[in-house]
């Protein structure tokens, strides 16, 4: 560095007095202090002595040795879209693409070990009934717990897909995500924006669900639509001693829509239970308010539906729990798997941290110290908003095993039921 500025102060201030021959050797000189410092740098990386430029302890901590065996390693690699626009193959690359790509590759893989235990045994082969849903008790019983949020925006069709092909077991959901369903039959939920200003909404009575807005209408033509029902449901507690559950009510409300498009249509169909212990708080829980100073007296029982659920998990075969967000839902199919010591199979799809101590951000980890996954388990959490997520995972998944689903329902159709 110091040569080269002499040669070109030389240069510039003495070039008229100085052989260029002197110049030449200034400059080879120069050249050769730089080989020297460079093999010097060699020398210490070989780590045999000391140099006067870099202390050899940093040397050493930079440069150390790996002991580290490739042989069985999985490489990092993604999707080379010179292959093509294939959605399959971009989505199976995610696997070995790292950060919560690769927990994508993960989840997808954990879910098709739930299909393959539930596909194992041929649906003719079961004689077991699961005593509490009547549901017959195929090898592996999958639990599905979402937030009422993912009923609200598209994910909804995905839930319906699932319920339609009878691919899970049970249903967990918040009471939005019950009504939210009824009421998308009844009237559209239309894109808006987050940043909609909430009082120039609320004087054109349109409410916001995230970038989504629900008219105010929808919500009194699913008054108008449940009020008779409920009407009915205290008729037949009264004079029937019907003993009204959260599930009941679902399965109720499921068989009065009889529109294809709604998830509980098919859930009652396919005798696929649904369990919502806070069913009260939403639109829902407005409807009951006001029903009640219509014509008081209907009941509705919680404990009925925790025997079920926690029966459904502790009946199983095996058990899987696929959990789209958190709060209530998580918790109460983790809850229900605690009761069979774990379930065996989990996937969490969830924003959530657990740096502020929540069961919505507990990583899985948290769940096998409660017993309510396995100790043996392979959970997966990804991190994500499920919106975006659950469908692709969904499309990796259960909707490329449709065909054996529907084959196994169409048998199901024939073979004899459990009356009692
Ligand atoms: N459309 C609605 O969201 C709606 C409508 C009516 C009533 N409610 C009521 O609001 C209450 C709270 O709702 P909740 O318990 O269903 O859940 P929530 O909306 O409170 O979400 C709970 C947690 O789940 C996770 N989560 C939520 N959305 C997610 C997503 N898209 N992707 C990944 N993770 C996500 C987050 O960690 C969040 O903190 C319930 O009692 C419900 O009935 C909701
Ligand atoms: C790699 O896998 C093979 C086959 O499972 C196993 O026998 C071998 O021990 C593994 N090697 C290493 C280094 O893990
Ligand atoms: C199904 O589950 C049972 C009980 O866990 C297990 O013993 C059996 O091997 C599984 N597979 C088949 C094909 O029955």
């Amino acid at each position: 560095m110091t040569a080269y500025s002499v040669v070109i102060y030389l240069l510039a201030y003495h070039s008229g007095r100085i052989p260029i021959l002197v110049l030449i050797l200034i400059l080879f000189l120069c050249l050769w202090t730089k080989r020297l410092h460079y093999n010097s740098k060699k020398v210490m990386a070989s780590n045999s002595k000391t140099s006067t430029d870099v202390p050899s302890i940093a040397a050493e901590a930079v440069l150390a040795k790996s002991d580290f065996d490739s042989t069985n390693a999985t490489v990092v690699k993604g999707y080379d879209f010179n292959n093509g626009i294939d959605h399959h193959a971009l989505l199976s690359s995610y696997a070995t693409s790292g950060f919560s790509a690769t927990n994508f590759g993960l989840a997808v893989q954990e879910i098709i070990r739930m299909i393959n235990k539930k596909l194992e045994v041929p649906v003719e082969d079961i004689t077991d009934f699961n005593s509490h849903t009547n549901r017959r008790l195929s090898n592996c019983t999958i639990f599905l717990g979402l937030t009422s949020n993912l009923v609200s925006c598209g994910v909804r069709e995905t839930i319906r897909y699932l319920v339609e092909h009878n691919m899970v077991d049970c249903l967990v959901v918040t009471a939005g995500g019950v009504e939210e369903d009824f009421i998308k039959c009844l009237g559209n939920t239309y894109m808006g924006a987050f940043d909609l200003p909430g009082k120039d909404l609320r004087k054109r009575g349109v409410n916001r669900i995230g970038n989504m807005l629900v008219p105010n209408d929808n919500y009194c033509k699913f008054e108008d639509w449940v009020m008779p029902i409920l009407d009915q449901m205290l008729e037949e507690q009264n004079s029937q001693g019907m003993k009204w559950t959260p599930s009941k009510v679902i399965h109720r409300l499921g068989k009065e829509i009889n529109d294809k498009s709604s998830i509980y249509y098919w859930c009652y169909h396919n005798n696929i239970p649904v369990f919502s212990p806070a069913l009260t708080d939403g639109s829902l829980g407005d409807m009951l308010y006001f029903h009640s100073y219509k014509s008081s007296g209907l009941v509705i029982d919680i404990v009925e539906d925790i025997r079920k659920m926690n029966n459904q998990a502790v009946t199983a075969k095996h058990s899987g729990m696929i959990i789209l967000g958190g709060g209530l839902v998580k918790h109460h199919v983790s809850n229900a798997n605690l009761m069979r010591n774990g379930a065996d199979f989990s996937v969490n799809v969830n924003t959530g941290q657990e740096f502020d101590g929540s069961d919505s951000g507990a990583r899985p980890d948290e769940a096998v110290s409660w017993g309510k996954i396995k100790m043996d388990a392979t959970p997966v959490k990804l991190y994500a908003d499920a919106s975006l997520a659950f469908p692709l995972i969904v499309a990796e998944s259960f909707a490329r095993y449709q065909q054996q689903f529907d084959q196994r329902l169409e048998k199901e159709k024939s073979l004899p039921v459990k009356t009692d």
